[in-house]
């Protein structure tokens, strides 16, 4: 490999919420910190040389999208998904929460109704909670333990859309927000879901926001297909965040961007972002975006590998030495759901012995919606020692307690 992601790098005192955390969150300093979803390795090098270069020049004045931003993104999608999006449905979004944010500033007001798939990333909860809307949460369909653990010989199985569930919750919702691919299952949404949600939201007059923030990241075979690219009804009724942030790790940089297709929904949204100068975006963001979108696919490639290698070596070593805990294998990204219900332990307890025994500063599966109950996220983005580290941890408090 040209890169190098076996490298350990200290992340102490850079202000890395993934190590400064641990101790106010888990009452101890001495925990693997696997949660926060960045990557321990750097940031894709180009990307860094682009900040060195830009400061070469000693003005970092306002700064606007340059031609060559918008020909980045374009370029991309183009390439990577077959999505031909226009520069004018383009705009900076900053960051993709808060751009769920100012989804909801702009097409909703209090007590409007929020849908989501519920296991899933917490802010999609939290932030319409946080500005009074109310969350209508649809829980998805998940997988048996026994299939999780390799029981039922049936490979691998995801989460699925309840569909009778989904006509039901979309019913008076005014947007719904999905991930694509989904967080924490690592789900990437098939054509057939795709159009099957887009038809639904549409005939409920449901605008659908879909984060693709993690589909750079998606392994083969699986293929992430672009939302608003599945047909004329998706892309008439959606509003799509992406950002390179996660498959370049670069998330402390805010460079995210929304692509709108329907005109009036763009003019409706990017009113509101400038009525508060919300998409005035930044010169950092503009010159990694560009480095991350012309210079990415053989870092991307590598890295994909080297984290499938990590996604790989934490399974094998579940079924071998770990039989009750299972995993959801992703289909693009780092994160691994952990099936803990095999042990049966309430979720207090499982939290204490993944902190306590274990000494691993994972996510709580609950803290993503009810059906996460019994799982813990895993973030494998880390070099293969340190997932080795942590299985060999993971392994000592199992057998001390299970074995
Ligand atoms: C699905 C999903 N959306 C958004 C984010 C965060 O995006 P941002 O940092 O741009 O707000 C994450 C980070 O983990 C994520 O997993």
């Amino acid at each position: 490999m040209k890169y190098n992601f076996d490298e350990i790098i200290d992340r102490n005192d850079t202000g890395a919420i993934k190590i400064d955390f641990v101790p106010d969150l888990w009452g101890r300093n001495d925990l693997i910190p696997l949660w926060v979803a960045d990557m321990d390795f750097a940031t894709a090098p180009f990307v860094v040389e682009a900040i060195k270069k830009r400061c070469e020049h000693p003005v970092l004045g306002y700064t606007h999208k340059c031609d060559s931003w918008f020909d980045a993104i374009v370029r991309w999608q183009q390439m990577r998904y077959g999505w031909s999006v226009e520069r004018d449905w383009l705009n900076f979004v900053p960051g993709i929460v808060p751009g769920l944010g100012h989804c909801l500033q702009a097409f909703t007001k209090p007590g409007d109704k929020i849908l989501i798939q519920t296991p899933v990333y917490h802010p999609y909860i939290l932030v319409p909670q946080n500005s009074g809307r109310e969350v209508v949460m649809s829980d998805l369909i998940v997988p048996s333990n026994e299939a999780l653990r390799g029981l039922d010989g049936a490979g691998e199985a995801n989460f699925d859309i309840d569909w009778a569930r989904f006509e039901r919750d979309v019913e008076g919702c005014k947007l719904f927000f999905l991930c694509h691919p989904h967080n924490p299952g690592g789900r990437v949404w098939t054509r057939d879901e795709l159009c099957r949600m887009a038809d639904i939201c549409f005939r409920h007059h449901v605008i659908v926001v879909s984060d693709e923030i993690h589909a750079d990241l998606t392994f083969a075979p699986h293929r992430h297909i672009p939302f608003s690219s599945v047909s004329d009804v998706a892309a008439m009724n959606s509003i799509t965040l992406a950002s390179p942030s996660k498959a370049f790790n670069m998330p402390g940089l805010t460079s995210s961007y929304s692509i709108i297709p329907n005109p009036d929904i763009a003019a409706t949204f990017n009113r509101w972002l400038d009525s508060g100068e919300f998409n005035l975006g930044h010169l950092f963001a503009y010159e990694t975006v560009v480095a991350a979108y012309t210079n990415g696919t053989e870092w991307l490639d590598q890295c994909l590998a080297y984290i499938e290698g990590n996604i790989d070596f934490v399974l094998q070593t579940l079924r071998a030495d770990m039989p009750l805990i299972g995993m959801i294998r992703p289909q693009a990204s780092y994160l691994v759901f952990l099936d803990c219900r095999g042990l049966r332990l309430p979720v207090e307890e499982l939290n204490r012995f993944f902190a306590d025994e274990a000494r691993l500063a994972l996510n709580d599966g609950a803290m993503f919606g009810k059906p996460g109950e019994g799982f813990m996220r895993l973030n494998v983005a880390s070099p293969r020692s340190v997932i080795r580290r942590a299985m060999q941890q993971l392994k000592e408090a199992y057998d001390k307690r299970f074995g």
